[in-house]
């Protein structure tokens, strides 16, 4: 059972700060059941625990069976939602470290995530003598940096095993109809996986998009889903009770009242990248219309060492929300030292868990102290069950959020602006006269 603290938050609130809200909280909860809110045709992620394609879920555990039994490595290609979700769980779930200590399946290494030459090569260095698959996952099929990757490594593939063997080890994961990738994907007899036409990048982690890639490090996806599902039912229960709708009116509360940051902090580097995971998720769902809270995030004891100055310091323009998990996986204790030279003898016998267990209760009263309102939320251990329950409850309070806040929490008009300029830049057919613009700004 995954509970939340909102002791350290109330302080920091008007009286009123959730009943008040309970009513548009209500609308937003209908609007997301029934998708007729702004962006409501993008709301296929709300039910999908229950209504996903189990037939391409059986090929997703036959597909990463196939890998795990015939390459030593998969490269994964996608960026921004066609990548984080997947990374996060891997991480989450296996470790940061995964590639280093894993004894089972392929090695598992992200590409198309950006433009990075020395990136990308070091990534062809490592497979290259591997027998190695790829999993290239983009939606719309024409983002620059995963079909830049995707060309490279399916010529490596190609040249490596001939066109029959390199088809046999691409898998494409993208729009049901249309788009380039589709196109290629049919042309060449890959196998396909979908991403739902109602499911929009950074919402698409429980679908082939984040579960393929999942499955292949190990993963146990239908432990994964069941534990989003136990969430999707205990949400859709409206009231004051319902944990979503806390932290939806809780961040929505600290924004009117002035604080413009919410820092997600861990305290596991495990949970770094669902962190980079939740920033996309809440970023580009909120950041629209010269509003939204900025999402940042720390992993401590780490950051206390190089952010905590500023968090207790600094400009008092954030508040934190903290996921913990009640126990570590494996323990260790503090060893006796005889001499005591660094007069820890008073910590001996004591695990390490317990020395963290302190901390962070000595963290969470000195941010609070110092103005730094938190909602903390305990997490019984890092398993699927979890992961997909923490998934699907940032995914439903973000879909809440977003209508407080009175946004569509399901674009991202501001994406493309960077998009047009590379592409005129780079020369793209269509873009002319753009591109001639930017040369006589960027010229002087
Ligand atoms: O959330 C989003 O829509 C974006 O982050 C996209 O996922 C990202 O730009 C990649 O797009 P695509 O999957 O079309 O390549």
């Amino acid at each position: 059972m995954i509970t939340t603290n909102l002791t350290n938050l109330t302080p920091f609130l008007p009286d009123g700060w959730l009943t008040s809200r309970l009513s548009a909280l209500d609308k937003a909860r209908v609007m997301l059941e029934e998708g007729n809110g702004p962006g409501g045709s993008f709301t296929g992620w709300v039910h999908l625990p229950r209504d996903y394609d189990k037939e391409e879920f059986a090929r997703i555990q036959a597909a990463a069976e196939k890998i795990r039994s015939d390459s030593q490595a998969l490269v994964v290609i996608g960026i921004g939602g066609s990548y984080l979700g997947a990374r996060a769980v891997v991480e989450l779930l296996r470790s940061p470290n995964y590639n280093l200590i894993h004894t089972d399946g392929p090695e598992i290494h992200f590409a198309g995530n950006g433009l990075s030459t020395d990136g990308l090569m070091e990534i062809i260095d490592r497979v290259k003598d591997m027998d190695f698959s790829v999993n290239v996952i983009s939606k719309s099929g024409t983002t620059t940096e995963p079909a830049v990757a995707f060309r490279i490594f399916k010529a490596l593939l190609e040249e490596k095993y001939g066109k029959q063997g390199a088809r046999e080890r691409i898998y494409a994961t993208t729009d049901a109809h249309r788009g380039a990738l589709k196109g290629l994907a049919d042309a060449e007899g890959y196998e396909e996986f979908v991403v739902p036409d109602a499911v929009g990048g950074r919402y698409s982690v429980l679908t082939a998009v984040g579960l393929r890639p999942i499955a292949c490090a190990g993963v146990d996806i239908a432990a994964l889903m069941q534990g989003a599902a136990d969430a999707m039912n205990a949400l859709a229960v409206p009231g004051a009770d319902n944990p979503a709708w806390q932290y939806a009116a809780a961040r929505h509360a600290l924004y009117e009242s002035g604080k413009k940051v919410e820092l997600l902090v861990g305290y596991e580097p495990s949970f770094r990248f669902f962190a980079e995971w939740w920033k996309q998720l809440y970023g580009e769902s909120e950041g629209k219309q010269g509003k939204g809270l900025f999402p940042a995030s720390v992993e401590f004891t780490a950051d206390l060492h190089s952010m905590g100055q500023y968090i207790q310091q600094g400009e008092r323009l954030m508040f934190e929300t903290v996921v913990s998990f009640a126990r570590s996986r494996r323990q260790i204790d503090i060893p006796v030292d005889p001499d005591n030279v660094d007069g820890l003898n008073f910590l001996a016998g004591k695990s390490l868990e317990y020395v963290a267990a302190q901390a962070m209760r000595g963290v969470t009263m000195a941010h609070v102290d110092g103005g730094v309102p938190n909602i903390g939320r305990t997490v019984p251990a890092r398993d699927e069950a979890a992961a997909g329950w923490l998934i699907y409850f940032f995914e439903y309070a973000c879909g809440l959020s977003g209508y407080l806040l009175e946004v569509n929490p399901f674009d991202q008009p501001g994406v493309e602006a960077y998009k047009n300029n590379m592409y005129a830049l780079l020369g793209k057919p269509g873009y002319e006269e753009k591109k001639a613009e930017l040369e006589r700004r960027l010229n002087g």
